[in-house]
């Protein structure tokens, strides 16, 4: 349904992220999960268990889509000078199969390179004035791109994007100075499968239980309006402007999943984390009685899993009450033919991948393979970052 819905917005492409969704059942559903949770609290460096799930949109790449981007989200100076940014840990939830050309790529322990890498690259480009020396004294927001500063030196010295490939249901989680990014050159940055990715977005609240991690993300109070509201926040979860995907109103059919437990309300802001029921079941699921804590697991999802699918069904309903003639559930149930929102017009895509493929067997019996790696590598320094977050 949601793919259904899937516009560009002011004109803009959507890089594989599926903008119309950001309190779609799924997304809902990971955000109050007590074991994702649990993951996030125990690899938070300073174990803090006060987190809230930002409300952001979720990653749906459909064949077509550009989706090469390399970047690394903090403030790279800052991190450097005080650790900020250092606590938040970057996770997501795979809904379906990934192979190596199409999935994250991560830069191996980074994070004990970051500050070499750092110094190197600003020793590289003292007193330049090319773009790239530029951008690096120019470096201020919490996201750098890093397509064109990363180089193949740098890759040698300090590791090359290597793939993550994640199946149904498995779970990423890395540090937030993990370089990192999306697409593999050989497919020249042009996605060929269809690939869904929840990002539950998870944030430390500080001690006053409004100011956040990155501060400039928002507030807790920000935060729980927009899960309560079911509306989009103008921040991005790295604390960047939202210049892609602010959807202006919000989505008709949007039921929101509550009353799971008190632990999965405060992970939505819907409740404050001093409340004494959320710190009973934080107790219970964080303690050091296993037998207690996966008992609460089971029944908080066995109510979850109930409350979904009750909500699933009325999402159907609402949605075509929105959207009459236009409804993708009426038109699926009239058996009229739907099609989700391609970029590329399908019958382009499907052309210039025959074309690619049938290009590609040549050159196979015609090339080395040292030949093709060199040129996937020129390719790739040509292209430009395409994402704003992952
Ligand atoms: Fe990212």
């Amino acid at each position: 349904m949601y793919l259904y819905h899937r516009r560009k917005v002011n004109g803009q492409p959507n890089l594989g992220w599926l903008r119309s969704a950001y309190f779609s059942q799924i997304q809902q559903l990971v955000r109050q999960d007590p074991v994702y949770y649990a993951l996030v609290a125990a690899t938070n460096p300073e174990r803090n268990w006060r987190q809230i799930s930002f409300p952001y949109y979720m990653k749906a790449v459909l064949p077509g889509d550009y989706i090469f981007f390399q970047h690394l989200d903090i403030n790279v100076k800052r991190y450097l000078e005080c650790g900020r940014g250092k606590n938040r840990i970057q996770t997501s939830l795979t809904l379906t199969q990934e192979n190596e050309e199409e999935c994250t790529y991560v830069v191996p322990g980074f994070h004990s390179k970051i500050a070499k890498w750092w110094r190197d690259l600003n020793t590289r480009h003292e007193g330049s004035h090319t773009t790239a020396g530029q951008k690096i004294q120019d470096h201020n927001g919490n996201c750098l791109k890093t397509s064109d500063i990363y180089t193949a030196q740098d890759q040698e010295k300090y590791g090359a994007p290597v793939p993550v490939v994640c199946s149904p249901g498995d779970i990423r989680i890395s540090r937030p100075e993990i370089l990192h990014g999306s697409g593999s050159s050989k497919m020249n940055g042009v996605a060929k499968t269809k690939r869904i990715v929840v990002n539950p977005w998870f944030v430390g609240i500080q001690e006053d239980h409004s100011t956040l991690d990155i501060p400039e993300s928002g507030s807790w109070e920000l935060y729980s309006a927009c899960h309560r509201d079911h509306k989009a926040t103008r921040n991005t979860p790295s604390g960047q402007f939202n210049v892609h995907g602010l959807p202006p109103f919000r989505f008709p059919a949007s039921v929101a999943l509550r009353d799971i437990s008190a632990l999965s309300d405060a992970l939505v802001g819907l409740r404050r984390w001093d409340d004494p029921l959320v710190m009973r079941e934080r107790d219970v699921l964080l303690g050091e009685d296993e037998a207690a804590s996966w008992a609460f697991v089971h029944r908080v999802r066995a109510r979850a899993i109930q409350l979904y699918k009750g909500n699933v069904r009325l999402a159907r309903e609402l949605e075509e009450e929105a959207y009459g003639g236009s409804s993708y559930y009426w038109q699926k149930r009239e058996g009229k033919s739907i099609d989700v929102q391609y970029e590329v017009k399908r019958a382009e895509f499907e052309e210039s991948e025959v074309e690619e493929s049938e290009q590609s067997s040549a050159e196979e019996s015609e090339q080395s393979s040292v030949e093709e790696s060199e040129k996937s590598s020129e390719e790739e320094s040509e292209q430009s970052s395409a994402e704003e977050s992952e």
